[in-house]
């Protein structure tokens, strides 16, 4: 769960430039939203727009979905942790032994550097991928079942929650209990375009379902006023601002 007066709102900085990302952060506040920084961006401009957006105040979600040997992903968690983040991702599918160490390098990595340690979300299913591109991979159960065997996994090696849609969240939320994070993309607030998004839900309907942290883009970021817009989201959910 959002510990108390904590934003649900996460924006997603899908900028191809730094200076574009850090102008858009202008229009945003720290008691608002949290930012998602992904690969596009962290690609291009490195590790130090990440430095940037956290001192700016906000919780920063590093969402580079790591998927390598443990030893390796281990040591990209102790670096994504020094680096100050808020939340990081790594993909499920990498298994027990690379979710265990990624969750105890980020424990370590915390503890050594006197901050409180990330959450650590992982990625079950793609949300891109339908049963035929599983069949292709080897995965014969479809999507639903992988998703949900995944998140059992991720549950099962201590990571503090998984990315899922806002029609998962419920199930997940019954099978995996209230101290499991669930982080919900593909939203949109009624009345609001769906760009390339299919299975999309309103805010509202989300948090319903039991999601914790809503992952937002375009609906603010392309937004006339992206503060107001963020505002009118978070009022609907019952925040103040
Ligand atoms: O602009 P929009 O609200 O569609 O952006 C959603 C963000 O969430 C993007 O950064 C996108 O990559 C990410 N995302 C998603 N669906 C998933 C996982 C992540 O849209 N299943």
């Amino acid at each position: 769960m959002p510990i108390a007066n904590e934003p649900r709102i996460i924006v997603a900085l899908d900028f191809d430039s730094a200076a574009a990302a850090l102008s858009l952060l202008e229009k945003l506040d720290p008691a608002a939203c949290a930012i998602k920084v992904g690969s596009e961006l962290f690609t291009l401009a490195g590790p130090e727009p990440v430095r940037e957006i956290a001192a700016r105040g906000f919780n920063v979600f590093l969402d580079l979905k790591f998927h390598d040997i443990p030893n390796t992903v281990a040591r990209a968690c102790e670096a994504a942790t020094r680096l100050g983040v808020w939340m990081l991702s790594a993909h499920a599918a990498g298994g027990r032994a690379m979710l265990t160490a990624a969750r105890d390098a980020v424990r370590t990595a915390a503890l050594d550097s006197d901050r409180p340690p990330p959450r650590l979300i992982a990625v079950t299913v793609l949300t891109s991928l339908d049963d035929t591109d599983l069949r292709d991979v080897g995965l014969i159960d479809g999507a639903s079942a992988q998703a949900s065997r995944l998140a059992n996994l991720a549950h099962d090696c201590g990571l503090a929650g998984v990315v899922c849609s806002a029609a998962e969240a419920r199930s997940l939320r019954r099978a995996l209990g209230n101290a499991f994070t669930l982080v919900t993309p593909g939203i949109r607030p009624a009345g609001v375009d769906a760009d390339d998004q299919s299975r999309i839900a309103t805010p509202e309907i989300a948090v319903a379902n039991g999601a914790d942290y809503l992952v937002i883009g375009r609906p603010i970021t392309r937004a006339a006023d992206p503060l107001a817009a963020l505002g009118a989201i978070n009022r609907s959910l019952g925040a103040s601002q």
